[in-house]
């Protein structure tokens, strides 16, 4: 396995699936992990990523002296390789230009790290890269025993390597796309240089997690809440593929969900795979807890509560529980750890199924922990859910009940469910569904006035809302072909009452969020 050390660049998460996905596993930790901690890690390779710092300021991070003194290959990207050459030896300095965004290097020698890997062959026979540069300082002298590897115009010494010991440095990102050929710089480095062998697949994944689950709770019962959503799905499949009857699923229909979802998951789970499920349809307590409320962050609240309260209820009838499964997925672990050092400040408060109070007192299970989302999603595809819904586009605890603006009413749920469910229906009509990143209709409490045949009609508003984004914290609103959404309209328009307009949300992230409330 493979060790990453963060020093804050905005691209390691990157570095992490991309090492991932050449079926290697790793773990990132922060550039200050200890000595003791890396040696327990036992890492057959170090990667030090990239940084926002200036490694020639004072009080800048530097990684544990014992990176370099393992044994095991180093290869330090941007800030990880101007560190790498500072702490052993090499100056680093300001550059007269920086560089940000596309530039080619030109690899020299034969590195074991750039052997064969080009993009282009310049006129005198090296290899050219197309890469992605993002950096003000670079490199001016090698430390003992480095030779270059690679250059730019600006930056005589792009790329560093110690062959003998097995580190490499370069000033460019091989974790984003725009380096064409990262991928591969990756896969040379954990596969060739530290000797990885491609074991972590979907498969092994899953045999491995499930032996940990048994391990973890032995005979016990095991509780989770299932929202239908990808992480509690793939749990509930997981769970009951690694200890069948000893969980329990509860799956709380709050009348909030969208058009035939709760049938759908019952469907899915109990008839087809035979996992124990209760539904439980509060739709009444729900709406009557929302009723006369309408302040966006108290409706948020109002929802938490009342799935708390109603899974309690639930949860206490079941007897000799003693763990209560949850779908955090590697992500959340790495926020939150970031979350502990930094001051984010809240502008929705987000409620997941989960959010439960610690009074509870049961211990957790988390099988989910240490995967991307994309892993969680090829494991839910091996172990036999639909794709459909794996490959579905988010969906917020609250449900719709924050896509109905305002007060919630029963109808106006019942009519927001229709016309999400027609633009849904259309966008995978028009293969549209896998092209934007998230998709949903909204409901406005406005009346407007239309016309139906001869008739006036004075109904609501349904919002479309639809956006391409990779990380959901900015998005852009998907440029949908104007004929697709005349169609989306006028279907709505004729097939659902109490609709007499639709609009098209063309507001991106930021200044909009991608959700109305
Ligand atoms: P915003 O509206 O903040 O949404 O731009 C970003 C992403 O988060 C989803 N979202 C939620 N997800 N619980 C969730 O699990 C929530 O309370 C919640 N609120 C927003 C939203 O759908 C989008 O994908």
């Amino acid at each position: 396995r493979v060790l990453i050390l963060d020093f804050g660049s905005q691209y390691t998460q990157l570095i992490a699936r991309r090492v991932r996905e050449a079926g290697v596993y790793c773990e990132l930790h922060p550039c200050d992990m200890d000595a003791q901690a890396i040696r327990d890690f036992a890492p057959r390779g170090i990667i030090l990523s990239g940084g926002p710092q200036s490694v020639h300021e004072a009080e800048t991070p530097r990684a544990d002296p014992l990176v370099f003194e393992l044994g095991v290959p180093v290869f330090g990207i941007c800030y990880g390789m101007q560190t790498m050459a500072a702490q052993l030896g090499g100056s680093v300095n300001a550059a007269n230009h920086r560089e940000y965004g596309y530039a080619q290097v030109r690899a020299r020698g034969h590195s074991r790290l750039l052997r064969d890997i080009e993009d282009h062959t310049s006129a005198d026979g090296f290899g050219l890269l197309d890469v992605w540069m993002s950096h003000g300082d670079r490199v001016e002298s090698l430390p003992e025993g480095f030779t270059v590897i690679a250059e730019t115009d600006n930056a005589p010494l792009a790329g560093i390597a110690d062959e003998s010991r097995g580190f490499y440095g370069v000033q460019f990102h091989p974790e984003v796309t725009h380096t064409r050929q990262g991928k591969r710089i990756i896969e040379r480095f954990v596969h060739d240089i530290c000797g990885c062998a491609s074991l972590w697949t979907p498969s092994n994944i899953i045999d491995d997690s499930i032996a940990r689950i048994r391990e973890q709770v032995g005979g016990d019962k095991v509780l989770l809440g299932l929202s239908g959503g990808v992480d509690s799905s793939v749990v509930a499949a997981l769970l009951h593929r690694a200890i069948g009857d000893q969980l329990t699923c509860v799956f709380v229909d709050n009348g909030l969900l969208r058009l035939g979802e709760g049938d759908q998951v019952m469907r899915t789970f109990a008839n087809h795979m035979g996992v124990k499920v209760i539904r439980v349809d509060a739709e009444e307590r729900f709406l009557g807890r929302l009723k006369g409320v309408s302040d966006p962050e108290q409706k948020r609240k109002i929802i938490g509560n009342t799935f708390i309260e109603v899974f309690d209820d639930e949860a206490s009838r079941i007897e000799d529980v003693k763990w209560l499964a949850q779908g955090t997925i590697y992500p959340d672990v790495i926020e939150s750890a970031g979350a502990k050092t930094g001051k984010a400040k809240v502008i929705k408060s987000h409620h997941n199924v989960g959010g439960l109070p610690e009074e509870m007192n049961l211990s957790l299970v988390e099988p989910l922990r240490e995967l991307f989302k994309d892993e969680v999603r090829k494991i839910g595809v091996e172990l036999g859910l639909p794709s459909e819904m794996v490959y579905r586009h988010p969906f917020p605890g609250p449900g719709l009940g924050v896509r109905i603006l305002g007060e919630v009413e029963k109808d106006y749920a019942e009519t927001l469910r229709q016309a999400d469910h027609i633009f849904i229906e259309e966008l995978r009509a028009a293969n549209l569904y896998d092209q934007v990143s998230q998709a949903f209709a909204v409901f406005l409490p406005v009346r407007s006035v239309g016309v139906v045949g001869d008739n006036r009609l004075y109904a609501h508003v349904i919002a479309l809302r639809a956006v391409e984004t990779i990380d959901f914290m900015t998005a852009r609103w998907a440029h949908l072909p104007y004929d697709f959404l005349e169609r989306v309209c006028l279907r709505i328009v004729n097939e659902v009452n109490g609709v007499s307009r639709v609009v098209y949300d063309i507001t991106g992230k930021p200044p909009g969020t991608i959700e109305w409330e």
